[in-house]
């Protein structure tokens, strides 16, 4: 069964050759769970002859293990290729299948439908000329169907064909047919969709996809497969946007030749081009376009080239390359369409990474101006995206890249954001523009520093970022620190989680969101104070790995010092000096740390105090000691 897409592994690249493009459709299928995509790409594959009849063989015995009825073929299993999926029964990943006819090659992404695979929908509509929007007639539009189309028209796939599958099912009635078409246009005209075309078929029955159905006289369009056959598509769209060379990597065997390696992601490029590099902006121009085959006299948008340049000018991966004429632009925070893709909600504030052209850096959402419904397409307001849900918001990236806005170019303003501990992607987002704030604030030099601030006060200055359950007895050791250094003159600062809460903090509550927000000024607010040369200690549950490492990173080597006070939650809760323990276990109080909210252990933290291994006074000169012993006091 996996020959088809072997086939494909193996000539992908050649089909791909900028000569070839021309007569090849790339397209997905997207729609909710059984809709029958699989069995619609079968259809297809089947009725263009790519089928062996060893496939074949396959699918007419498993069709009989699987439970299909007659003698039918279940088109299907032929595409299902994932045992897991065939135990759930739904596609878990993007399949790029590929068939011809002779008019055509195509390249089909069958896109999984399950609503928590929206990610995969998206990989496979990035690189698509067509959207196969399956509904099924017995269902009609779908929220599904509309978040699909939605995030179809965001990608800006050009041309939609609705099939609406099934009609063997609802007597392959017209009126049924009408009142989808009815439905989707309503919806279409909203988010903008254009070319739309409406096509009644029967997957699995076979109709109306190569043959027109005698069972739909009243049909008198094409075929899908007619259709697939002859839409018009620009193939020259991405070469007729201005030069753009995303540097993958620098090529360097010897001394004598360095060339600058990557896949152009639009225009064209000749040697004596004058080019620029973004983000340093520095120029020259092409020497030469060297490929395996060797050298070119022009590349354009899909080639994997290397360029050499005229000057000897510092370039990494991660550049990008323009011509002088249409560069691209440079920035660090911007206006940018989320779609977030991950059961753990989005949060502003928390760092991600982000993957952009070949760039990998961190970003924060800054603000989610709002959420879209894709239902109504309302604009609503919102302080976290969950699963499949979209935003507009802004982003802030710790440096600044070069970009596109994705409507110019879905290579240069096109990325994923990827969670820094799992390693997951977690949501894709488009770049709208950038926001020109950012270049009108620069950073002022100042001339007594942290170093001098810290000199004067004979010490240097760090964070004690106490972490730890609500009762660990973070804020009684803290305070112990705090009145054990001002005793030896040192001068300090206590933020404690109770006291901050009551002024700068007072608008947050206790939500994953208001956590996060409530680190984060904690943090930046720390920062300042290590810049103003004090020992700063901070008294906070500090439940997430993810905003500690952001504090952590916020900071220079040596200056973030994590305390994990480790109580476990029975010595904790048996404590509860506020009371606030026993409120949470009757439903009282929501959100509580240990009991419906959750604690991450640190798990390289510098300091570990374990509270029953002696007294808090104890456990103070630890830490003490632990400062003394470093240098900083
Ligand atoms: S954090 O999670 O955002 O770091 P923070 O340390 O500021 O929390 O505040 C924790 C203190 O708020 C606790 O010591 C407790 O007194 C109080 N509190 C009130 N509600 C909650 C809650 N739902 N979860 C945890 N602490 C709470």
């Amino acid at each position: 069964m996996s020959h088809v897409s072997d086939l494909i592994s193996t000539d992908i690249a050649q089909y791909l050759s900028a000569h070839e493009k021309k007569h090849l459709l790339r397209f997905i299928t997207c729609g909710s769970v059984d809709d029958g995509k699989s069995t619609l790409i079968g259809r297809l594959l089947f009725e263009s002859k790519m089928l062996f009849e060893d496939q074949l063989a396959a699918v007419e015995a498993d069709s009989k293990k699987w439970g299909t009825q007659g003698d039918a073929i279940d088109f299907a299993l032929l595409v299902d290729g994932l045992a897991a999926e065939r135990e759930q029964g739904i596609t878990i990943d993007v399949a790029y299948r590929f068939f011809s006819t002779d008019k055509r090659k195509f390249i089909v992404a069958d896109t999984p439908g399950h609503e928590q695979y929206t990610r995969n929908m998206i990989t496979g509509a990035s690189t698509a000329d067509m959207a196969v929007v399956m509904v099924d007639a017995r269902k009609g539009v779908l929220t599904q169907t509309r978040r699909h189309s939605y995030l179809v028209s965001l990608i800006g796939i050009q041309h939609i064909v609705v099939a609406i599958n099934k009609m063997d099912l609802v007597d392959y009635a017209e009126s049924t047919y009408n009142k989808i078409v009815e439905d989707y246009m309503a919806f279409a005209k909203q988010i903008g969709l254009k070319n739309v075309t409406f096509i009644p078929v029967s997957a699995f029955k076979g109709d109306n996809i190569i043959s027109r159905s005698p069972n739909m006289g009243w049909y008198h369009g094409s075929t899908l497969m007619g259709f697939l056959e002859t839409v018009e598509i620009n193939e020259m769209r991405m070469q007729q946007q201005p030069f753009r060379l995303p540097v993958q990597w620098v090529n360097r065997p010897n001394l004598d030749f360095r060339g600058f390696t990557g896949t152009i992601a639009s225009g064209l490029i000749k040697p004596g081009d004058k080019i620029r590099v973004q983000p340093s902006g520095k120029e020259s121009s092409v020497a030469r376009i060297v490929t395996q085959g060797g050298d070119l006299p022009m590349a354009v948008a899909g080639q994997s080239i290397t360029l050499t340049l005229a000057d000897e000018i510092d370039i990494s991966r991660g550049d990008v390359i323009s011509t002088t004429e249409a560069s691209a632009e440079v920035a660090d925070q911007f206006e940018a369409t989320l779609i977030w893709m991950h059961d753990e909600p989005l949060l502003p504030g928390r760092p991600y990474l982000m993957k952009i052209a070949n760039n990998m850096v961190s970003t924060t959402v800054t603000a989610i101006k709002h959420q879209v419904n894709v239902n109504t397409l309302e604009h609503i307001a919102a302080r976290k995206l969950d699963l499949n849900e979209i935003g507009v918001c802004n982003i802030s990236l710790d440096k600044p890249v070069p970009f596109d806005p994705y409507e110019e170019n879905p290579d240069t303003g096109g990325f994923i954001l990827i969670d820094r501990l799992t390693n997951n992607t977690v949501g894709a987002g488009l770049l709208r523009f950038a926001l020109r704030r950012s270049h009108n604030i620069h950073m002022q030099h100042v001339d007594v520093n942290k170093a001098a601030r810290s000199a004067i006060k004979q010490q240097k200055s760090c964070v004690l970022w106490f972490t730890g359950l609500s009762g660990a007895g973070k804020s009684t050791i803290a305070n112990l620190v705090e009145k054990k250094l001002h005793a030896e003159g040192r001068h300090t600062y206590l933020l404690d989680g109770d006291n901050i809460r009551h002024g700068l903090n007072k608008d947050l509550g206790f939500t994953d969101a208001d956590r996060v927000e409530n680190i984060r000024r904690v943090a930046e607010v720390s920062k300042l104070m290590v810049d103003a040369g004090l020992i700063v200690i901070t008294s906070f549950i500090s439940p997430f790995e993810s905003e500690r490492t952001m504090a952590r990173g916020m900071l220079e080597d040596g200056e973030f010092i994590e305390v994990y006070v480790s109580t476990p939650l029975q010595v904790a809760e048996s404590r509860d000096t506020k009371g606030l323990y026993k409120k949470a276990r009757s439903g009282e109080l929501k959100n509580f740390t240990g009991i419906d909210s959750p604690y991450e252990v640190p798990e390289n933290a510098e300091i570990v105090v374990d509270t029953s291994g002696g007294s808090p006074a104890e456990q103070a000169d630890k830490i003490l000691e632990y400062l003394k012993g470093n240098g900083y006091c």
